[in-house]
């Protein structure tokens, strides 16, 4: 029976590739593909079916298989270069990666390295739980595939497993396969279900490579929550991102992956390295957004990470970071960059209870660019300072002035408050030669226009 079904697949994948392969005129040469799901493969459950295809500068188009040593011969594959894995993770339709292809066209423009994708799109399809038990076997298979590397003169350095979900996960195992000798993982969003509050042999840990990086985009849900690499980059609180709670996205299944899939994204983005995402080490979201993590000296880190192909996220440090948490704010759009600044408010008198002022942020042409809501605290609260960090999109200018509105309640009036100072500054704040634009003697009972000066 398993036999029969065996050859019946066999038959389908055949018909399949067959009708997946085309023809370079010139060249004649043979493109190969994702291997496509069919309702045989699934019958067949646990078999991995694990397909490794490769692209170069000299075949960016045209995918080569590179099963074993024969192809790898055969193949552009240069033992000279760098060797970049993509490995995608749990695939819910069967579908090929939609973002696959990009983000290989992205490593190979940005550098000349031999790109290889991990298709195991058939043991990935329908069910998690059946692709997480079989994460090993494909680790053991991707191990075998890195030797046949070395055996072609790569070093274990230069390798770098980018991991998608589950995927990151499988480069976690590849990596103990190696004693993490080679040189980089990144985690894009690595997987949550099943792998949360495990031990380090079942997950990607900071010991898999030389250096673990990940990207968290989605913790609360599909991605994993805790810290897995050396640096861990979270985007916005790591949870919810902008522009995915739209309902403007048009499939309920692209509105139930959109945090998930930023990572992707994002990465993708970064690897063109258009504007940086510059992330900022810090305990907790919310100590970021209170202004508590401004610069980036942290433990011994001597500068901020940043995501994209950087040696090692751009990190310099003392000792090696384990673990380290580091946040950033993102727009919707790509390239995703903003700029941060860091907002205090300075208070003089501010009344008997706790009331809220909105400030309208404005250009130089006083168009209203962003804005921020502030709680004010009130008088018998000690802290005399609201400081808060601020997304801004630098493509709308310089901030010239402000527009400040007082809040009020239905059930109570307002009460005047009196604000020293308004200080802002764009962070990171490692270096004493930011400067810091300010706005002074605000009395605020209705509403203020107010232009920066520079602080005295
Ligand atoms: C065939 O490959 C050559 C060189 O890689 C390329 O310039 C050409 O456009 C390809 N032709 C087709 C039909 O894809
Ligand atoms: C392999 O890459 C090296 C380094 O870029 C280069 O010098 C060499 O010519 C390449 N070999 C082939 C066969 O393309
Ligand atoms: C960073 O790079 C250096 C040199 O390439 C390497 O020794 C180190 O282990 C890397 N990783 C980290 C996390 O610093
Ligand atoms: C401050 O941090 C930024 C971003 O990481 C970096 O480019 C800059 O060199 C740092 N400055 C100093 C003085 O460390
Ligand atoms: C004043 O602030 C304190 C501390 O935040 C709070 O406990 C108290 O309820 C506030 N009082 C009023 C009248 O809002
Ligand atoms: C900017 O914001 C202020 C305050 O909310 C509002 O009165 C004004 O109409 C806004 N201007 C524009 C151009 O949106
Ligand atoms: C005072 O305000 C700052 C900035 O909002 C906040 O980080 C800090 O925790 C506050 N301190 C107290 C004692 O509430
Ligand atoms: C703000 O008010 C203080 C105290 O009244 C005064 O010393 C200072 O010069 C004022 N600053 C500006 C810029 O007006």
């Amino acid at each position: 029976m398993a036999d029969h079904w065996n050859k019946v697949s066999l038959l389908g994948t055949l018909t399949i590739l067959i009708c997946f392969t085309a023809v370079n005129g010139t060249s004649s040469e043979t493109c190969s593909d994702f291997q496509s799901f069919s309702w045989t493969s699934i019958l067949r459950k646990s078999e991995l079916n694990v397909q490794f295809l490769l692209l170069t500068r000299r075949n960016v188009d045209c995918a080569q298989v590179i099963n074993d040593e024969n192809d790898i011969e055969n193949s552009n594959f240069n033992g000279s270069l760098p060797t970049k894995l993509i490995i995608h993770g749990f695939r819910l339709t069967g579908k090929k990666p939609s973002w696959i292809d990009s983000m290989a066209k992205e490593l190979i423009n940005a550098m000349d390295v031999n790109v290889v994708l991990v298709d195991w799109n058939i043991g990935a399809v329908a069910s998690y739980f059946n692709a997480v038990k079989i994460l090993d076997k494909l680790g053991e298979k991707i191990s075998i595939l890195l030797q046949l590397f070395v055996l072609q003169g790569s070093t274990k350095e230069s390798f770098h497993l980018i991991g998608i979900s589950l995927g990151a996960h499988v480069a976690g195992v590849v990596g103990r396969m190696f004693d993490g000798k080679f040189g980089r993982i990144t985690g894009l969003d690595p997987a949550g279900p099943k792998f949360s509050n495990t031990g380090v042999d079942k997950r990607l840990d900071p010991d898999d490579a030389m250096f673990v990086e990940a990207i968290h985009s989605d913790s609360d849900n599909f991605g994993i929550s805790q810290p897995v690499g050396h640096i861990d980059f979270y985007l916005n609180d790591g949870k919810k991102q902008p522009g995915c709670t739209q309902t403007l996205l048009y499939s309920v299944y692209k509105r139930v992956i959109c945090d998930h899939m930023r990572a992707v994204y994002l990465y993708i983005s970064s690897i063109k390295n258009r504007c940086p995402l510059v992330a900022f080490p810090c305990q907790t979201y919310e100590q970021f957004t209170n202004g508590k993590c401004v610069n980036c000296f942290f433990h011994s880190l001597q500068q901020c990470p940043r995501i994209g192909l950087l040696e090692n996220g751009s990190l310099q440090a003392l000792l090696q970071p384990r673990e380290v948490k580091a946040f950033l704010m993102t727009s919707s759009h790509v390239p995703f960059c903003v700029n941060h600044f860091l907002v205090e408010l300075f208070l003089g008198d501010v009344g008997t209870y706790n009331q809220h002022v909105e400030v309208i942020f404005l250009n130089n042409n006083y168009a209203n660019t962003s804005k921020l809501k502030l709680s004010i605290p009130n008088k018998s609260s000690k802290n005399r300072t609201v400081k808060t960090v601020m997304s801004y999109d630098p493509s709308r200018g310089n901030i010239m002035a402000i527009f400040i509105k007082l809040l009020s309640t239905w059930y109570r009036k307002t009460h005047a408050i009196y604000i020293e100072k308004l200080r802002m500054t764009e962070i990171p704040l490692n270096s004493s030669e930011r400067s810091f634009r300010c706005i002074y003697n605000m009395t605020l009972y209705k509403n203020l226009f107010q232009q920066f000066v520079n602080c005295q």
